[in-house]
């Protein structure tokens, strides 16, 4: 046993688990175990005065045991801007790690898993935008935030799953065109919310999520069926055809807030499995029915490599940015948060 750690610490984090809700989220598994790494992820993170993000896809030990904050990306943006702690775990996926590099560059940023990528940001360059931008001169191009730094330099205003209906809606009062990307069903469903025609005033990019892409909508009626009273909810990486069946579309923050606003017998979240997973805590008394998909790159992060990384990181978990690009992807942050208010 390490040697910071007895008995009576490890019955009390194991109480702390349960009492957070890490049962009703993930069963009972080897919580034992569990628990000795969160009290030394704990342990390193005042020794060494860092923070823990979660992204709400990340596995339940990760959330409850160990992060500070937990949220969406834009959330965790603006937690990790604010923060007073000289190093910053990332848990979620690489993009998000260089934002909160960009957002802070004076922070030591470590991405437990390195090669947590995303299929969205994967899918377009920088030279990409270039000629959207030679294509259709005057447009602004706003962009998702699940892309590179070279990507976000190369834009005019950074948007996520919580603030694009918003940003976009400014931006057309003084826009007639807009290059939306990376995200192709997120930009339809964009588009059909602000009734706007793709390919002339709103022009999309053809990046996919691979998780989101995939949720089959002809399921959602059976689902309804067999449990009356249902609410679907939906995240808006999902196909135009799915979300117009749903009862919500938005982010992860949006899908969690309509829980708790709301009354149903029964929710069934389309969307990455963690966030079934934290709901179940966080809303014990409520009953969700699972229909959701896995994203291999948020499941990278373990309690183990959070440990390591915390003690000794690798060149890989520490995120370094290209300073010149880093000022530009900034400026189209900024954006975001004037517009977003
Ligand atoms: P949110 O910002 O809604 O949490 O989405 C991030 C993401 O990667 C969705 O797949
Ligand atoms: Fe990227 Fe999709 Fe995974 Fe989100 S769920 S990180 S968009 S691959």
């Amino acid at each position: 046993m390490n040697k910071h750690i007895n008995e009576t610490d490890i019955q009390r984090e194991i109480e702390r688990l349960v009492a957070k809700g890490y049962e009703s989220a993930w069963g009972s598994p080897d919580l034992r175990q569990i628990a000795k790494h969160t009290l030394e992820i704990n342990r390193l993170k005042k020794a060494k005065n860092a923070v823990i993000a979660g992204h709400v896809y990340q596995r339940p030990e990760i959330l409850l045991g160990v992060s500070d904050f937990i949220g969406d990306s834009y959330k965790l943006a603006k937690d990790c801007a604010n923060s007073k702690a000289k190093t910053i775990v990332f848990c979620g996926v690489k993009f998000m790690a260089e934002t909160a590099k960009i957002l802070s560059p004076e922070k030591t940023v470590l991405l437990p898993a390195p090669n947590a990528g995303c299929t969205l940001s994967d899918s377009i360059g920088a030279s990409d935008i270039k000629k959207l931008k030679d294509k259709y001169p005057g447009a602004p191009v706003v962009t998702y935030i699940n892309t590179s730094v070279a990507v976000k330099a190369e834009s005019d205003c950074i948007v996520t799953s919580a603030n694009a209906p918003k940003i976009l809606k400014k931006l057309y009062k003084k826009h007639k065109r807009i290059i939306f990307l990376p995200d192709r069903l997120m930009g339809t469903n964009l588009a059909k919310k602000l009734n706007k025609k793709i390919g002339k005033e709103i022009i999309l990019w053809d990046g996919t999520c691979t998780v989101h892409e995939h949720f089959d909508p002809s399921t959602i009626s059976h689902y309804k069926r067999a449990y009356p009273g249902l609410k679907a909810l939906a995240h808006t990486e999902c196909s135009s055809d799915l979300i117009s069946k749903v009862d919500f579309a938005g982010g992860t923050s949006g899908m969690l807030e309509y829980v708790k606003r709301t009354n149903a017998p029964y929710y069934l979240l389309i969307t990455e499995c963690g966030l079934g997973e934290l709901a179940r805590s966080e809303f014990p008394n409520k009953k969700f029915i699972p229909m959701c998909r896995l994203c291999k790159f948020m499941k990278f992060t373990t309690l183990k490599n959070v440990k390591t990384c915390l003690q000794n990181p690798t060149k890989n978990q520490t995120i370094n940015v290209n300073e010149k690009l880093a000022k530009k992807a900034l400026k189209a942050l900024n954006k975001m948060f004037e517009l977003a208010g």
